[in-house]
């Protein structure tokens, strides 16, 4: 079994992309010797990362990342066993998305400010597991989701 977390936060400081680079290759340096792959996510000042990994590793990294002063109210939305790392080809990988998209990720039109949804991501699991699907649909090209397609 796999222990996934899903958690957000925001940023102290608007962050540049030499920053989240900064983030990026330390993480994925750092996963690639633990065994954990994921996502990150960076949209309007907040994060929204999925963690996967032996379970006492994630938690321990998880801790660390709480502690971290480069962002704030660090808030799990979700955590469990799966029975496979879903992100396997992904040390951390990252998706630059706007807040439009994030809403369609969780159904909601209209609503385009991030507090907004992390409020409703909050408030459903559901929803967090349907943002960790979009993430990952926007990192597989589609031919490698066809079923049957040729080797
Ligand atoms: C948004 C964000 C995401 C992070 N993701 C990871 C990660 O996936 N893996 C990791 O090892 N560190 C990650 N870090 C860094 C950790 O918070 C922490 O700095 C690091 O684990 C400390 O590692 P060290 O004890 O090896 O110095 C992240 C930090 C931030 C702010």
């Amino acid at each position: 079994m796999t222990h996934q977390i899903i958690y957000s936060s925001e940023s102290a400081t608007p962050m540049q992309m030499e920053d989240l680079e900064e983030i990026l290759e330390h993480a994925r340096r750092s996963n690639a010797q633990k065994g954990v792959t994921g996502a990150l996510v960076y949209v309007d000042g907040v994060f929204l990362q999925i963690l996967e990994g032996e379970a006492e590793t994630v938690q321990s990294l998880m801790a660390a990342i709480g502690r971290d002063v480069r962002h704030e109210t660090v808030t799990v939305l979700k955590q469990g066993e799966i029975p496979a790392p879903v992100f396997n080809d992904w040390k951390m990988a990252y998706v630059s998305a706007t807040a439009e998209q994030v809403a369609q990720w969780v159904g909601l039109s209209g609503t385009t400010a991030v507090p907004d949804i992390l409020d409703d991501l909050r408030s459903d699991p559901m929803k967090v597991t349907q943002v960790a699907e979009s993430i990952l649909s926007l990192l597989v090209p589609t031919s490698d989701r066809l079923p049957n397609s040729p080797a």
